[in-house]
């Protein structure tokens, strides 16, 4: 059975794209066959992140019915398939976002895996949300700040009102820093249950701007390991985090200094 699994936030910038793309390297390699959907048609950033520079089709080119489905759907590393979305302003002007058929995009995207991963817009929009299989397992994307919780619950209310259930939240980019919310008082205030914890790491940064997961880059990093852990738990697999390599580390100092 296909699951489909969109991550939404409040605010922008919370991470919510990394946080896909990441979640769809990690839970194919659990074996599952990934595919990723952009649908934010405004400020579509999956095809820099993942690596895919200004693809030929995207699902814009889809929606003003030039292309079909079969023509944006990419496959990157890992096996990982993306359906990009375009970032010409020009071709954004022909779309009506309350004519778009999600449902019709979803069904065809349908025969491409059984993992759906959709990196959706910030903020409200109840054209997609509307549009969402009904099984769709929604998770909300939220930093400590207040100013992101509290948009988070803002989205939060407006889902309750959709009658769209909120599976829980993901707080990403955390630290530890006692003028930030901690995650017991986020879930407090949002009411859904938290999954898990991915923290901030410079690393993100860099893995991203190779258009790479950090799963791949840094396995062993806290980061990954909490991504890889995330996947696990919604996949229903166990996850033993992955060490880092010390004796690698001690052998090469030994070597460094001739001992
Ligand atoms: N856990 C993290 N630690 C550090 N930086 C992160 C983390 N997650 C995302 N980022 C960085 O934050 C920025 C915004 O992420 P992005 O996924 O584009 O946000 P959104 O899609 O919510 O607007 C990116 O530059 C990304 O590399
Ligand atoms: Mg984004």
């Amino acid at each position: 059975m296909s699951r489909f699994i969109a991550f939404a936030s409040g605010k922008g910038g919370v991470g919510r794209t990394a946080l896909t793309f990441n979640m769809g390297v990690a839970m194919s390699l659990f074996g599952e066959e990934v595919v990723m959907l952009d649908t934010d048609l405004v400020m579509a950033n999956m095809d820099v992140i993942t690596g895919l520079l200004n693809p030929e089709v995207t699902l814009h080119d889809v929606l003003i019915r030039e292309k079909s489905i079969d023509d944006c759907v990419y496959e990157i590393n890992q096996g990982v398939r993306v359906v990009p979305t375009g970032i010409h302003f020009e071709t954004l002007k022909h779309i009506n976002p309350n004519y778009i058929s999600w449902n019709k995009i979803m069904n065809e995207v349908s025969d491409y895996g059984n993992v759906f991963l959709m990196d959706l817009p910030a903020g409200i929009n109840s054209n997609i949300f509307e549009g969402l299989p009904e099984e769709t397992e929604l998770i909300l994307v939220t930093n400590s700040t207040m100013a992101s919780v509290a948009d988070a619950l803002k989205i939060r209310i407006l889902f309750n009102e959709l009658n769209i259930d909120i599976v829980g939240f993901v707080l990403n980019m955390w630290y530890d820093d006692k003028f930030l919310l901690s995650p017991t008082e986020i879930e407090s205030i949002l009411e859904v249950p938290l999954l898990g914890i991915v923290p901030y790491d410079r690393e993100m940064e860099r893995a991203m701007a190779m258009g790479r997961s950090i799963v791949e880059l840094n396995p062993s990093s806290p980061t990954s390991n909490a991504v890889m852990q995330l996947a696990a738990d919604m996949l229903g697999k166990p996850y033993r985090p992955i060490e880092p390599d010390k004796e690698g580390i001690l052998r090469k100092l030994k070597k460094f200094v001739g001992i």
